[in-house]
């Protein structure tokens, strides 16, 4: 589903019901809420004092910090294109609007750098900025509330040695009612599940780090579980839609997911952005660039593991589309022209740089969005240490018609072994325009008059 319609659908449902919300909260809660400001939350003050350490105390908490930054991804929001490091500025597409990232460099007035511990892990973990501002979940504190306090806090010393940067942020552009903070205290009423991670006794400690990663610093289910109305995460890690792409199923479903891929596949995607299957493009690509490609074996692999054992959705493929059907012929005849030169006849593609298209669950994604879209406007691999190149293809969206498109993505979707629904003419119409990709490339007057008189269909 493109995101435009989500988008529409959520502000419809979401703002009435976060309106009632939100008198309901102002009502009950938040007079409790600002008792905690003025005194701080008591129990984290105890849990601090605890470490006998305020943030950057020992100098290993730095390198620590600067690993689990990386890991936690924070510089890819926080830093503006063509920013300075940690100064915030980028603005975030939500659906509830644009949410521009904080500048969280140790400047005293417009960074954190006059922040106490305290405040800096209730910010990061509860989403409660000092004098109570209620942080908006573009920033996945929600998340954060699973990563332990002492790994916050060695954040905070590797931050506290970034340059100080004297710089406020431009502001957000959300519209009314989303623009009110307290809005989210009834958010964070619904769907901010606040128990700290629990390790399951029963699993091993690889498996444990696996979990702790994936649902905290990696954020994985900010992009790969589905959101609700209000954009709550709901059905754990089967896949959800975000600005227009489609971040797929990565539990050990079979089929959609990562049960046919090993552990080291796994591992050699996140650390290089490519594996004998697929390769990360788009928001996974710069997840990988800017992030995964930097966490040790060890804890890349736990995730792995971890990831193969959640059970997921469940889902099966359906029969695949007879080779026979009209749609199929058009679209291998349109992928033998166009596609097989890189992708080879075999749909196997070339390894860690043109991904396969055969066994690739992305490829087979309810939706289709990630195919379309790359048929219509091409993509990029990731860039890593590992590949500095990083793969790309070209846009076929000023040569091939909606039906045409359509007509591949149904193809490529049903054979090698792939089985998924078809492709439709306008599921491809509704992405074209938002990608700018409107325009199929129209013939030079000059030549279209010559061009005209041969054409096949004419020259019957
Ligand atoms: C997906 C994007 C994203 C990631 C990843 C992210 N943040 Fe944020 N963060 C934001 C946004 C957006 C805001 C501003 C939210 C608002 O204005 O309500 C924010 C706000 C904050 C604030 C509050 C600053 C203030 O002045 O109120 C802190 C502190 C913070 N982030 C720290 C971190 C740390 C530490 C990490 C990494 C562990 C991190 N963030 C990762 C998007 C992100
Ligand atoms: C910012 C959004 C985002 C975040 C965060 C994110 N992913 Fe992804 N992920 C995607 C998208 C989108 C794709 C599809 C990319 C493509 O088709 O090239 C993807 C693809 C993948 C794939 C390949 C799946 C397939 O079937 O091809 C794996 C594995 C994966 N992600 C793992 C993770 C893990 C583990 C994390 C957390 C550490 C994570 N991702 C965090 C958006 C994200
Ligand atoms: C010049 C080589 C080249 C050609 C020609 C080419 N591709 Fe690609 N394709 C790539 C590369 C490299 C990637 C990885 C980058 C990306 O996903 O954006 C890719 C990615 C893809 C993906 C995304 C796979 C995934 O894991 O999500 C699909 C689907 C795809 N191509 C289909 C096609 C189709 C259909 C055609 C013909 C219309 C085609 N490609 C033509 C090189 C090519």
């Amino acid at each position: 589903m493109a995101t435009r319609n989500v988008s529409r659908r959520m502000l419809a449902i979401g703002a009435p019901v976060l309106i009632g919300i939100a008198v309901l909260a102002a009502l009950v809660g938040y007079r409790g809420m600002q008792a905690h400001r003025s005194q701080g939350d008591p129990a984290l003050l105890e849990r601090i004092a605890q470490y006998g350490r305020t943030a950057g105390a020992d100098a290993d908490a730095v390198t620590r910090g600067k690993y689990l930054a990386a890991a936690g991804d924070c510089i890819a929001c926080h830093t503006a294109a063509n920013g300075k490091a940690f100064a915030g500025g980028l603005a975030l597409n939500t659906p509830f609007g644009k949410i521009v990232a904080s500048n969280i460099t140790p400047d005293k007035t417009y960074g954190i750098g006059a922040w106490s511990d305290a405040q800096f892990v209730r910010a990061v973990k509860a989403g409660v900025a000092p004098h109570a501002k209620l942080l908006y979940p573009a920033m996945p504190y929600n998340l954060y509330a699973k990563v332990g306090d002492e790994d916050i806090l060695d954040i905070l010393a590797y931050l506290k040695t970034v340059p100080a940067v004297h710089e406020p942020i431009t502001a957000n552009a959300l519209p009314f009612p989303f623009n009110i903070r307290l809005l989210m205290f009834g958010w964070n009423l619904l769907f901010f599940d606040r128990t700290p991670f629990q390790p399951d006794p029963k699993q091993s400690v690889e498996w444990n780090r696996g979990a702790y990663l994936v649902a905290g610093l990696g954020h994985c289910t900010a992009c790969h579980s589905a959101k609700n109305a209000l954009g709550g995460d709901s059905d754990y890690l089967e896949g959800g839609d975000l600005e227009g792409w489609h971040a797929p199923e990565i539990s050990g479903n079979g089929y959609l997911g990562l049960g046919k891929w090993s552990v080291a596949d796994i591992t050699t995607y996140l650390h290089t952005g490519g594996n004998r299957v697929g390769v990360a493009a788009g928001p996974m690509s710069e997840a990988v660039t800017d992030s995964l490609q930097f966490m040790n074996a060890a804890d890349l692999k736990a995730m792995a593991v971890y990831l193969k054992s959640v059970p997921g959705s469940g889902a099966t493929p359906p029969a695949p589309l007879a080779a026979g059907d009209a749609t199929m012929a058009l679209g291998r005849d349109l992928y033998r022209a166009n596609c097989a030169a890189c992708h080879r006849a075999n749909g196997a593609g070339v390894d860690a740089m043109v991904p396969s298209l055969a066994a690739n669950p992305g490829v087979q994604a309810p939706g289709a969005n990630n195919v379309i879209r790359t048929i219509l406007v091409g993509g990029r691999g990731a860039v890593t240490g590992s590949n500095p190149t990083g793969a790309q293809m070209p846009g076929f969206a000023w040569k091939l018609s909606d039906a045409e498109i359509a007509a591949l993505a149904t193809y490529v979707r049903n054979d090698w072994g792939n089985a998924a629904a078809a492709v439709g003419e306008t599921d491809v119409a509704r992405l074209r325009h938002p990608l700018d990709a409107d325009t199929q490339m129209q013939p030079h007057p000059a030549l279209s008059s010559g061009a005209k008189s041969v054409a096949p269909s004419e020259a019957q």
